[in-house]
This record gives structure tokens, sequence and C-alpha cells, in this order.
């Protein structure tokens, strides 16, 4: 079974790592069908720190092929991605290609896949926020629209993706396998430096992520959610590793930040987990940090008015706070005076999603 994997962006590298692990422990245990697998990096991340580090860190090796298409208006972004990827099917004509998560490199590569006749499985399917404003909500629904294998991280995207009238065979539940990677890395996480480096004390600091066109590329909005972030740091130290984006739009904006905000570069994946499990709580606006959080049993307040992952509200650690100021103030400072709520881990986010992926595609090829 000849199998490309596509990453792009730094979420993706995570989910990638625990498929790429899978399938050396299928071909390790000598199971048929053999998988031979190809990576594709297409570029859309490319600094040093939103993805090479995340190669080093968790052990993936280099892509054998990087489409380097760089940023650009979504438009030609994809279209970049579809023109650079289309020639390596048809030279390399896999039987599959395997696509995870949401963004812009996930509907390019498989929408190309889909064309060409090739099988196309969606890691991470079914997700909503049913918010079409968001350009991850598009790229959901149409993959997942173009998908022969839907693989499904938690157990509600499976009834979204029957309303929208997929076939109940081609969906599988599978669990989370970015949590497969944050399983297998929390003990070597452990081992950072992190804190010290940022002169931080366990559970005395917050931390913040903000990259989300719909927060950040909004001046009005962005101060709003700075206002209330200074308002924090009355309270406690917030630490910020800045996506390139709300740099530039912070900057641009001229918005003030409170020096109790500690500001750095984006973070290597052992820094961030060692970070983000060793906070108070976490503010977001990430979607993969609603999660994680949960397993790591850290409260989140997710700026954001819906999430499409509703068990991290229901069965984890995550409020949804929205934009509005005070009460991303008032949700911060309920937890500074001790207010905790029950949680638990939801269904098969257990390690080993990646091998339940590896399973279905094997058994999948073999029929
Ligand atoms: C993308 C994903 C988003 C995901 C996020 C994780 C889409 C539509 N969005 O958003 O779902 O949560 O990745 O970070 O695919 N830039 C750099 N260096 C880089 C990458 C980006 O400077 O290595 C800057 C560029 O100015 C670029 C901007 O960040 O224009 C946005 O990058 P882009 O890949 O378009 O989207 P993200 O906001 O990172």
């Amino acid at each position: 079974m000849k199998m490309i994997g596509v990453v792009g962006a730094r979420p993706n590298f995570m989910k990638m790592a625990a498929l790429l692990n899978a399938v050396d422990a299928h071909n390790k245990q000598k199971k048929e069908p053999k998988i031979s697998s190809l990576l594709v990096h297409t570029g859309q991340h490319y600094d040093e720190k939103m993805s090479d580090i995340f190669f080093r860190m968790l052990q993936i090796p280099s892509p054998d092929i990087n489409l380097e298409v760089g940023s650009g208006s979504h438009a030609v972004q994809t279209a970049e991605i579809m023109k650079k990827f289309e020639p390596v099917l048809l030279e390399h004509r896999p039987d599959l290609v395997v696509v995870v998560g949401d963004v812009n490199s996930t509907i390019a590569c498989a929408l190309v896949a889909a064309k060409l006749g090739i099988k196309v499985a969606h890691v991470e399917a079914g997700l909503r926020s049913f918010d079409r404003t968001m350009p991850e909500e598009i790229n959901r629904v149409l993959t997942d629209a173009i998908s022969d294998l839907l693989l499904t991280s938690e157990r509600g995207a499976e009834e979204n993706l029957l309303k929208e009238g997929i076939a109940k065979e081609k969906i599988y539940f599978v669990g989370n396998t970015m949590i497969d990677t944050l399983l297998k890395h929390k003990r070597n996480a452990d081992q950072s430096k992190i804190l010290s480096q940022l002169g931080c004390v366990e559970k005395e600091y917050a931390v913040l992520t903000l990259h989300r066109p719909s927060n950040v590329d909004d001046p009005a909005l962005l101060k709003e959610i700075f206002g209330a972030l200074n308002e924090i740091t009355k309270k406690i130290k917030v630490v910020f590793p800045i996506h390139p984006r709300t740099k530039k739009e912070i900057e641009r904006n001229g918005i003030a930040l409170s020096e109790k905000i500690v500001l750095c570069e984006p973070l290597g994946y052992l820094d961030f987990l060692k970070l983000v499990s060793s906070a108070r709580f976490v503010l977001t606006d990430s979607g993969g940090i609603q999660e994680e959080t949960t397993v790591l049993g850290v409260p989140c307040l997710t700026i954001r008015e819906n999430t499409e992952r509703p068990s991290t509200l229901t069965d984890g650690t995550n409020t949804l706070v929205g934009t509005d100021r005070e009460k991303i103030v008032k949700e911060s400072f309920a937890i500074l005076n001790g207010a905790t709520r029950a949680h638990r881990l939801p269904e098969l986010w257990d390690g080993k999603a990646g091998e339940r992926v590896i399973d279905v595609l094997t058994r999948y090829f073999s029929k």
C-alpha cells in the first residue's frame, strides 16, 4: 500500500507524527499489506519556529518533498498547493493520500487527489463549528465531502457527517492523533527548561495564544482582547508566544501591551507542552490547544464564540468566553479565585488513535 501523507501548517505536524509512528510499528511487526509512505510538506508554514523545529522535536523524518508554497491569500495559497501537488501524484501514483486537520493544505491536496481518482483519507473528519465565516470550516466541510475514509476524533463528529449525507460505511471513530503525540512526549517535555528561561514559576502565570484572522485582523477587536489581557495581568503574568501574523497586526495597530505580558517567539513542541501543563490557565483561539488543555487538566478559556471540538466543553476543561472584554476578565478571575470543575478524558483519547487509523486503512486496502 503506497500512501502519501500531507502536512502544511503547524498543527498538522503532531497529527502526522502519530500516523508515521503507527506506520513504522505496522511495518516492523511485518503486518500485511506493507506500507510505503512518502511525506509531502506543502510549505504553508515555513519559518524555522513554525515548522522545522517540530520535525526535530517530534523525530519525524524530514519531508520527502517540499512544495515551498509559502504565504498568500487563500485563493493564491490553495491554488499554488494544488498546482504543485498534482505533478507529485502523477509521478508517484499512490493508492492513498492522507490529509489531516482543516488548513488550506488539507483541502488543496484532498481536491487534487480526488480528481485524479486517488483515494483520500481525512484524519480529524466531521468537526464542525457551524460557522462558515471561518476558513477552516469551509476546508472541513469540503474535505469531508470528497474523502473516501473519514476518521473521526470525537464521538459527535459522526452525526455531523451523517447529516451532510456522508455514508456511514465511510466513517470510522478512531480517537485523537494529536493526543497520541502529547502522551508520547509528555515525559520528555517535563525536562524542558522553558519556565526558568522565561522567568516563570509553576501555576503563577497564564498562557495566551492568538492568531485567528477573525480576532487579530480586526483592530477594534484586537484592542478589546488586549484590553482584557491588560486587566488580567494586574493579577497574573501572561506568557504570549506570538504568531507572526499577530505580531504584524499588533505592531501595525500600535496596540499597547502591559509589561506583565511576556512576549516570546513561537515555541517548539516540548517547550510549549511544558509551558501549558504548568500554567494556571490558558487563553487561546487555537483548535488544538483546546484539546491539549483538556488532556493536561489545565483550565482553558477559548476566545471564540464557538468551537468545533465540543467534547472539550462537555468532558474537558474548556470554556467559550468569546471576545467580550468583561467576560474574558470575569472567567479569568473566577479561575484565579479557585473555581474548579470536574473533567475527564474524551473517549479514545488514549494514545492509540494512530494505530487505529493505520488499522482502518490497511483493512480497507486488503478488501
Ligand atoms: C493556519 C491555518 C489555521 C491554523 C494555523 C496554525 C488555514 C486557513 N489556517 O493559519 O487553521 O490554526 O495555521 O498556526 O490554513 N507566516 C509567517 N511564517 C510562517 C507562516 C505564516 O510569517 O511560517 C505569516 C505570514 O504573514 C502569513 C500569515 O502568517 O501570511 C498567515 O499564515 P497562513 O498559513 O496563511 O495562516 P495561519 O494564520 O498561520
